[in-house]
């Protein structure tokens, strides 16, 4: 190879990487589409002509590398935090306050949107970049660094910073997210080809970023805005923070503003609670910052989040749709749902079609009615909701709702308990609760997996392939070549995602089974408890009535299920298939092997710097069990505010009470924190 081609090949990368960053980071190109393609051809040119031109740096990488086997994990240098959340002005004053108190007087805030995609990680040595994570559970992630080199904006290598020096290491935390944009041309693909489309934008980020062959991520159009920097050497204030980036080649989003005070802040909130839907781009809220960075500092962090910076959340919107229709649905309990069909409508960043009623008493409480124009919103941005009925658009003619009396799917009888809201569908062998029970088994929740979605499992009954969960096990790859948008490879993909959960961790198979009033929580808690499927199988009323949350009603359900033919034969097949439950590992399961394994912490009040699903998730990743009531063989109650009458039996108990101050120095003092 002649010194001109190696000096050609390092113009045009320079040159691509030049108008690479016009294009995708400050979003304004110097030369026209074809002209960037035809260096970029060149180069490619070179490359394959001359093997040792190729490098991971190279532009022409950005189409991706080789598929991957499995992620592997990405341990963070300093934890990812994640936020405080503040749902209104008093919040987000509050919060002012609270920092005010810490430091005197605050030099001021920074205000960003709060962009809606995925937490990423991206570490720098020599300038060059090493490493892409997920934030994972906020200590450790995962390694995508092949995934996001395909990402245009990200840079592979920093531009040299105005002033100072470039540190050894680097490491930059921002968004990665899919444009409103990207996002429809992907759905409206994935529905060519049949597949499932994408509830939201952050999911297709998150899906986009997952994927093993980083060929596809590179065709889904990933962007990303960056916001934060370690070491911050290069800046004294956020705003600072967001300038270096900016000159090292980071895409930083533009809408950022400095103010002095609160005041300010909540003039910046008002303005883009109106606008935010004009970006191309989801906003689910706005990140207030402390600007000073030696303030931040001091102000320091409590458990998971900073004290220096809250998330202020949009409110929901509320549309009008009109209901086209009430149908019911039937779940793997037989439980049947009223759920109403709307003239499709977009809110808060999606577009709803469907929407529960729950029950029939609901739907009597609201008076929905088929043809009513209704208000809808987004139950905590995400469950779409019936506020209510604007019942002045109503025709005089609507008929009242009522519930049918047979099952829309096999049309035995709707039987509903004293006691209970929902009626169920009396028929173990009815063809929807079967279909529900498999996508159940198969779900994240359940066996989880990967690639099973409920397209495939329809299509699965449909062909008569699959009647219970243990024919999944038995599923070949003629059967799957039949379906739908099946070729070799998701053949194989599939049967390999079937293969790999064979195996299963106990507490996720018993859930998987679909025992009516046994959730994730108890099925943990009962894997905690008998470890092995056959004890569990044994277990007399007693011994089920002593484990740690559960009631009679439960006990009865799970010796019901175990006791009934239907239940055993379908363990002795899944038996038979080779599905082995394996004990459950502390991660996500609780119960499990860590510092507080064997324990049972209660909860009870309201926590002030944790969800009480945040605190579940921590007790469950330090291999506790989040425990429902309290006994005597409860390990500890936490009392948040105003906590209820389980705070009264612990002190009858004598079992020990925590504050939450106290109880998240003993969830620090015992490690990491659990998965978002
Ligand atoms: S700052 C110490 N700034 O919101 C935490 N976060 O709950 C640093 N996010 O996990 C986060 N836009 O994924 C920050 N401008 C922004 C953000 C932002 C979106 C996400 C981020 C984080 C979550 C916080």
């Amino acid at each position: 190879m002649s010194a001109d081609v190696a000096a050609r090949a390092a113009e045009l990368r320079r040159l691509l990487e030049h108008h690479g960053h016009r294009y995708y980071v400050l979003d304004s190109p110097e030369i026209e589409d074809h002209e960037y393609d035809g260096l970029f051809r060149e180069l490619l040119e070179l490359e394959t002509a001359h093997q040792e031109l190729q490098s991971p740096d190279s532009p022409t990488q950005r189409v991706g590398s080789a598929p991957l086997e499995a992620f592997t994990k990405a341990r963070h240098r300093v934890p990812m935090l994640s936020l405080a959340n503040a749902f209104s002005a008093l919040e987000v004053e509050e919060f002012a306050r609270r920092a005010g108190r810490g430091l005197g007087a605050v030099s001021g805030y920074v205000c960003e949107l709060k962009i809606d995609g995925l937490a990423v990680s991206l570490l720098y040595e020599q300038g060059r970049l090493v490493r892409g994570a997920t934030r994972g559970n906020g200590v450790e992630g995962e390694d995508v660094t092949a995934q996001l080199r395909t990402v245009r904006s990200i840079p592979v290598e920093l531009r040299p910073p105005a002033t100072g020096a470039l540190p050894a290491v680097i490491e930059v935390r921002g968004e990665c997210y899919l444009p409103k944009s990207a996002f429809a041309r992907l759905n409206a693909e994935l529905d060519d080809q049949g597949k499932s489309a994408y509830a939201n934008p952050r999911s297709a980020a998150a899906g986009a970023v997952r994927q093993l062959d980083p060929r596809i991520t590179a065709r889904r159009g990933l962007q990303t805005f960056m916001y934060q920097l370690d070491p911050s050497d290069l800046a004294e204030t956020q705003a600072g923070v967001l300038g270096a980036l900016g000159e090292l080649g980071f895409r930083v989003n533009p809408h950022h503003r400095r103010v002095d005070d609160v005041a300010g802040v909540l003039t910046y909130l008002d303005a883009w609670r109106a606008r935010r839907h004009e970006l191309d781009y989801d906003t689910d809220g706005v990140v207030i910052k402390v600007d000073d960075l030696a303030q931040q500092r001091e102000l320091g962090s409590v458990s998971r989040s900073p004290r220096w910076a809250v998330a202020y959340k949009f409110p929901p919107e509320e549309v009008e749709t009109t209901v086209l229709d009430i149908a019911v649905q039937v779940g793997r309990t037989g439980a049947a749902t009223p759920v109403a069909q709307l003239e499709p409508v977009l809110v808060a960043g999606s577009v709803v079609r469907r929407c529960t009623l729950h029950n029939e008493d609901e739907v009597g409480r609201k008076d929905v009615r088929v043809g009513d124009v209704v208000l809808l919103h987004k139950a905590g941005d995400v469950i779409p909701e019936i506020v209510r009925v604007l019942v002045e658009k109503r025709q005089t003619d609507l008929a009242p709702w009522s519930m049918p009396a047979g099952c829309p799917s096999c049309g035995a009888a709707l039987v509903r308990e004293p006691e209970e809201a929902v009626r169920r569908c009396v028929n173990p062998l009815c063809p929807a609760q079967r279909r529900e029970r498999l996508r159940h088994f198969a779900s994240r929740a359940g066996v989880n997996i990967e690639g099973l979605g409920e397209a495939i499992i329809d299509q699965l009954v449909e062909r008569g392939y699959v009647e219970d969960a243990a024919d999944i096990y038995r599923v070949t790859r003629e059967q799957l070549l039949t379906l739908d948008g099946f070729a070799d490879r998701s053949a194989e993909n599939l049967l390999a995602a079937i293969e790999a959960r064979r195996r299963v961790p106990l507490g996720r198979l018993v859930n998987a089974l679909g025992i009516r009033h046994v959730g994730e929580h108890t099925a943990m808690a009962l894997a905690a408890r008998f470890g092995t499927l056959e004890a569990l199988e044994a277990a007399s009323l007693e011994a089920l009535l002593t484990t740690e949350g559960i009631g009679q009603v439960v006990a009865e359900a799970v010796e019901r299920w175990f006791g009934a033919a239907q239940g055993r034969e379908l363990l002795a097949r899944l038996h038979a298939a080779g599905v082995e439950a394996v004990p459950d590992t502390g991660a996500g399961g609780g119960g499990g092997p860590g510092p507080w394994q064997g324990q049972t912490w209660v909860l009870t009040g309201s926590l002030e710097n944790l969800t009480r699903q945040q605190a579940e998730d921590w007790i469950r990743a330090l291999g506790g069990i989040p425990g429902s009531s309290v006994s005597r063989k409860t390990t500890a109650v936490v009392a948040g505010g105003a906590p209820g009458s389980k705070l009264e039996k612990a002190q009858r108990l004598g079992v020990r009470v925590l504050d939450e101050a106290a109880f998240l120095g003993e969830l620090e003092a015992a490690g990491p924190q659990p998965e978002a």
